[in-house]
């Protein structure tokens, strides 16, 4: 998937401020863009109002980017701007990645996150469910080591 450039600049707009800089989790616009040239990623973008199209809008709320493998997905980064945050666009942009996975003919989706993020209230009222840790696997800018919790929702039909 080959985004328009405005796309990775709404991307990054939000990367810039989504993201603790102590968890070193942010990407650079180098591996967005990167990532994007493959044929297996996408990404989806919420607007303030919860569109999907963002070029109407001044800023973009948040974003998702994932990674597909046959017919597993990864979401690889998922974030909405704090100025945004709780209410209710993480679940809407949350819904629509899983629906487009699962209409695209994903049997399962599956993440990585660290440990204790908020987002894992997210996730599990979407039916994801925790299936491994893996101890001390991010190390953050700042040396500590954090557990990285996976989880998977798996679509039977
Ligand atoms: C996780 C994140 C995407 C949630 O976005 P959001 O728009 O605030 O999400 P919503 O308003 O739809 O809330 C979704 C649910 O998540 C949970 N939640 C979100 N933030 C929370 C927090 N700080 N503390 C506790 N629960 C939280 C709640 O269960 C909430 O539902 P509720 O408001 O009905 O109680 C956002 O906080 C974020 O971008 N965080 C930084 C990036 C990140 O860590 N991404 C996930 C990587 S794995």
């Amino acid at each position: 998937m080959i985004p328009p450039a405005d796309d990775i600049d709404r991307i990054m707009a939000v990367m810039g401020q989504a993201f603790p800089a102590e968890y070193g989790e942010a990407w650079n616009r180098r591996q967005v863009s990167d990532a994007l040239l493959l044929g297996n990623c996408r990404y989806g973008l919420i607007s303030p109002d919860g569109a999907e199209d963002c070029e109407t809008s001044s800023e973009t709320a948040g974003f998702f980017m994932s990674r597909a493998v046959l017919d597993e997905e990864e979401l690889l980064l998922f974030a909405i701007a704090p100025q945004y945050r709780r209410r209710g666009l993480g679940h809407q942009l949350l819904a629509r990645f899983i629906s487009t996975a699962r209409s695209g003919g994903m049997s399962r989706v599956f993440l990585e996150m660290r440990r204790d993020n908020p987002a894992g209230f997210l996730y599990a009222a979407h039916g994801f469910r925790e299936i491994g840790l893996r101890p001390a696997y991010y190390r953050t800018p700042g040396g500590a080591r954090i557990d990285a919790i996976s989880q998977e929702l798996t679509f039977d039909d």
